[in-house]
């Protein structure tokens, strides 16, 4: 597929045929998509943590799930997928990469980071896998588990807790779903949203080259 048709189709897809298993060549594409997004002095701190049998798959929901409520749609859909990714960060290796000689933070201090990178470089991988996964005619959805779920998923699956749990993808064959209500606050054009030469001006006239 056209690059810009992999990115303009792309939408989170929560609902998927469940008698159609994600085919192991198009998880390998995925996570091998995915160990060449850009990372922060080429750290890769991120670790993937793919669920395709069943028994992981309900261990999983098992985990995050409230026993006492009802499972609501959202949840409905998303117990089809036949295939979930959890996209784990690792900060401790960004801040030991950055101890480095050719970066000198020596004193491991978070304060360093702003932003934290450890976490926008996993999310830049899971981008990889959705993205895939349209290139090879299937459905992804990127989504958080409940904070209070956390330890509960490392326990059932022996994650290191010096890892964070960034997000799940599900990917899938897309069944009909219902557009997700987010998406009535519609797209952010660049209008709004790209600034040239100062925050504010939107009149692209500096795009033209410099005379
Ligand atoms: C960081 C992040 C977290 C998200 N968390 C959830 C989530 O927990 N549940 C969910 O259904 N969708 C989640 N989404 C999907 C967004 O709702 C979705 O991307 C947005 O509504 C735009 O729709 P589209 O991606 O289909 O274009 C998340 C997306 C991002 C980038």
């Amino acid at each position: 597929m056209e690059f810009t048709d992999v990115v303009r189709n792309r939408r989170m897809v929560r609902r998927y045929d469940p008698a159609r298993a994600v085919p192991a060549e198009v998880i390998t594409s995925a996570l091998s998509n995915a160990i060449r997004a850009p990372s922060a002095g080429f750290s890769q701190g991120w670790d993937f943590l793919v669920l395709t049998m069943t028994q992981h798959r309900e261990a999983y929901w098992a985990a995050t799930a409230d026993p006492d409520d009802e499972p609501d749609s959202w949840l409905m859909g998303l117990l089809t997928a036949p295939t979930l990714i959890l996209c784990l960060s690792d900060e401790g290796t960004y801040l030991r990469r950055y101890a480095e000689p050719d970066k000198g933070w020596t004193d491991l201090d978070e304060a360093h980071w702003p932003a934290r990178y450890w976490d926008i470089d996993t999310g830049m991988a899971a981008l990889m896998i959705l993205l895939t996964a349209v290139d090879e005619g299937l459905g992804a959805c990127f989504f958080g588990t409940p904070p209070d779920k956390h330890a509960d998923v490392f326990a059932a699956f022996d994650i290191p807790r010096d890892r964070k749990l960034v997000g799940v993808v599900s990917m899938g064959y897309a069944m009909p779903h219902p557009k997700s209500a987010s998406l009535r606050r519609g797209l952010r054009g660049l209008d709004q949203v790209a600034h040239y030469g100062s925050f504010g001006r939107h009149n692209p006239e500096t795009l033209a080259p410099d005379r």
